[in-house]
């Protein structure tokens, strides 16, 4: 199956996305772990995307998209995939659906993640996440049983550099200004479903996973 999960920073793409990725047996592709990837390893696309990423603004489509191309073609995307953070814009949607079309495919269903503004900031400036693992914590919700230590793995912790209150609120604007429009995007297409991205984690994915069993 393929799937894209659109919501808000800090609505619980990622969480949400590894847990599907387990039930399902097919891959997550989050674009912003690809860029932070590139950006530790100092690539040359990753000196490139720093710059955007840092005050909270899109990476440019041109790079963003060679990357998604490049991951798509590898074999473990053949059965389906969970894409996390993309598309972002307009652009981006109508590439992808470009670039399925190339190979026969198509996008089965896109899940909308609703959360309440105010939750969204607690649920970013709190994050924490493995360096190792890629586990995610949360300081208010969901601490580690060490500080800064992951139960997992024993990982050190740490905190995103995006994920501080003055880009938060960039992020945040520009999730509603050029994200926000694929909801009209993917309802058009019939493909749309939307669901309450708050309470437990647990009851989010079993509405995530209803939705796609529909
Ligand atoms: P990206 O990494 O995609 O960040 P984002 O969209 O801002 O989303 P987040 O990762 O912040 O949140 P999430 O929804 O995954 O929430 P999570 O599950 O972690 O992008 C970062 C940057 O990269 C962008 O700003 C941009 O510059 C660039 N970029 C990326 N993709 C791009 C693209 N396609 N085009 C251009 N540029 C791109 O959860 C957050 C916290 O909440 C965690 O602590 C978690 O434990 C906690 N939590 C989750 N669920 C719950 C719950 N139910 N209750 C309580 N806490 C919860």
């Amino acid at each position: 199956m393929r799937i894209v999960l659109l919501g808000a920073p800090g609505s619980g793409k990622g969480t949400q996305a590894k847990l599907l990725m387990e039930q399902r047996g097919i891959p997550q592709i989050s674009t912003g772990d690809l860029l932070r990837a590139a950006v530790s390893a100092k690539t040359a696309l990753g000196l490139k995307a720093k710059a955007a990423m840092d005050a909270g603004e899109l990476v440019s489509d041109e790079i963003v998209l060679g990357m998604v191309r490049e991951r798509l073609a590898e074999p473990d995307a053949e059965r389906g995939f969970i894409l996390d953070g993309f598309p972002r814009n307009g652009a981006q949607a109508a590439a992808l659906d470009a670039l399925l079309a190339e190979i026969g495919q198509d996008i089965d269903r896109a899940v909308h993640i609703q959360v309440a503004f105010d939750e969204l900031l607690k649920r970013l400036t709190g994050r924490r996440t493995c360096t190792q693992c890629g586990a995610l914590y949360n300081v208010y919700f969901s601490p580690p049983r060490q500080e800064g230590v992951c139960d997992r793995c024993g990982g050190t912790l740490m905190h995103r550099d995006d994920d501080n209150e003055q880009t938060i609120s960039r992020r945040l604007r520009v999730y509603q200004e050029q994200t926000q429009p694929l909801v009209d995007y993917y309802q058009a297409q019939g493909k749309l479903a939307t669901v309450s991205g708050s309470g437990e984690v647990a009851d989010i994915l079993r509405r995530v996973s209803e939705t796609l069993s529909a």
